[in-house]
């Protein structure tokens, strides 16, 4: 893949992997656009990078349509979808289940969004040469992080080459090229509270 000459919607593009993302694309030659749920946050981004922003909750029924809507409309030639936007929450099972349904949904943001947006994004896409949708993943799909409470954060992605495999035997739906990306242990929002490496653009 070339990594000048794009137009490409990264979801959850205000911190961490996607900011950084978004700023490392910008500087080769590329259009970017980002959501996020946060107004104040992308309109940081706004200040830091030309890039076209959207409020949007992919966690709600109507979220990933919207997200879709407004690419067509801002983003025409968009050929290249970064499914980036994700979540972990600490939850105790051993608590009951009242915890983990009180919060936003993981599995929502996590796998049925992106899941979601490929099927919304993969037409669209197909319209623009070199369309590509890349699934940022997990390493904690294959390794669980031994903490009992982080376990609706694993099965985030690792379905999704499975998904890609079955629409690959559709010739149409074949001429998406489809990554899956296993980022290393970074600081973010995300992981505030665990060590590792500093995200560097
Ligand atoms: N950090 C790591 O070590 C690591 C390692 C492997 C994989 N990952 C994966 O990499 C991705 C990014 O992680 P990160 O650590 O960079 O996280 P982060 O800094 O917390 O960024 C998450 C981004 O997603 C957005 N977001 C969250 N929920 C959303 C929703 N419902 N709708 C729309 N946007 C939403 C956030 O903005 P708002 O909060 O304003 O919505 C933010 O822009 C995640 O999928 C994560 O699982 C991270």
């Amino acid at each position: 893949m070339y990594l000048s000459g794009h137009h490409i919607l990264i979801t959850g593009g205000t911190s961490g992997i996607g900011a950084a993302l978004a700023a490392a694309l910008h500087k080769h030659s590329n259009q970017v656009g980002i959501c996020g749920r946060r107004s104040e946050r992308l309109r940081h981004m706004e200040a830091r990078l030309p890039v076209k922003t959207l409020v949007c909750h992919l966690s709600q029924d109507k979220g990933p349509r919207a997200l879709l809507h407004w690419a067509q409309q801002e983003m025409p030639l968009l050929n290249v979808l970064v499914n980036n936007a994700g979540i972990q929450r600490d939850i105790d099972f051993t608590e009951g289940l009242g915890e983990y349904l009180s919060g936003e949904v993981e599995i929502r943001v996590n796998l049925q969004s992106p899941i979601e947006l490929t099927g919304l994004f993969a037409t669209f896409l197909r319209q623009n040469s070199n369309p590509i949708i890349i699934d940022v993943s997990s390493g904690l799909g294959f390794v669980p992080m031994g903490r009992p409470c982080r376990c609706t954060a694993p099965p985030k992605r690792p379905c999704m080459p499975s998904l890609w495999q079955c629409a690959g035997s559709s010739r149409k739906s074949a001429s998406v090229y489809s990554r899956l990306v296993h980022p290393p242990l970074i600081l973010s929002s995300t992981l505030t509270a665990v060590q590792g490496a500093a995200i560097s653009e």
